[in-house]
């Protein structure tokens, strides 16, 4: 890899944070082997039961306020800062990772667990506590609509028109431990290669869609991230 790139997109997943201590959703002690989606993570879920849906995200924010950036997220601001290409951060993780590390242009794609969004109003406020079915809303005083600002499963993901416009005229796509499952990040690969962008896969095993990639790297994201920035800085030296 020597080509100066000037438009950088990255997309990550919950391999990212696993070393921050924040569990991944799928394989050996995901969340979603010890909680069903169907039962927390769906408006439908919200509807029948709100209470279990509050107890699953206020110990995911409870966990997030006592986990630190790791080298991966650090490293990744640090592209961002010294690099001289444009560098665009998309994260489907619902942590607050990525800005604690420092990266400023970056859009979560899945919403964000340190917000609560009013169903009724529609208002979105910083949130840090735990969120109740009593909860009110600050702003118009509503009670019983207050929920994460995440997205959920069946709902539509977040600035989808500013990432195609970002994948369209990329010339280097990085996707940073996700599995690959889900759309529609798991269809951004085959959006950059179609504009021509040279693909990286940085993961601790070959994703779902390993075989788009033109280059692929395995291991752990506090070593291989830092790594491979390292590099990618070295071509501008
Ligand atoms: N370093 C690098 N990669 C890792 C590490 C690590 N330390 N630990 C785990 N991984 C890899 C796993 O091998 C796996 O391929 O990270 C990936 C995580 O995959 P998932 O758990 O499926 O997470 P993600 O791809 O982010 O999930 C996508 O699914 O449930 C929804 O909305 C949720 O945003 C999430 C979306």
């Amino acid at each position: 890899m020597t080509r100066r790139f000037r438009n950088i997109v990255i997309l990550t997943g919950a391999g990212l944070s696993a070393e921050s201590g924040l569990g991944a959703f799928r394989g050996q002690g995901g969340l979603w082997v010890d909680f069903k989606i169907e039962e927390v993570a769906t408006p439908a879920a919200f509807a029948l039961n709100p209470s279990r849906v509050h107890d699953f995200y206020n110990l995911r924010r409870s966990r997030m306020a006592e986990a630190r950036p790791n080298a991966a997220h650090l490293a990744l601001a640090r592209l961002e800062a010294e690099c001289p290409a444009n560098v665009l951060t998309v994260t489907q993780n619902i942590d607050a990772l990525h800005e604690a590390g420092g990266t400023k242009n970056l859009i979560h794609m899945h919403g964000e667990l340190a917000k609560a969004l009013c169903a009724n109003c529609r208002t979105s406020v910083r949130w840090w506590e735990d969120l109740f079915v009593e909860t009110a809303c600050g702003a118009c005083g509503e009670a019983g609509g207050m929920r994460p600002d995440v997205v959920w499963f069946g709902e539509m993901p977040r600035e989808l028109e500013r990432i195609y416009d970002a994948l369209s005229s990329c010339d280097l796509f990085v996707s940073i431990g996700t599995s690959g499952s889900v759309y529609p990040a798991a269809g951004f690969v085959a959006e950059a290669s179609a504009a021509g962008a040279h693909t990286v896969e940085l993961n601790l095993e070959a994703s779902e869609g390993a075989d788009l990639f033109l280059e692929r790297i395995e291991g752990r994201a506090t070593e291989i991230v830092p790594a491979f920035v390292r590099r990618l800085l070295g071509t501008y030296a």
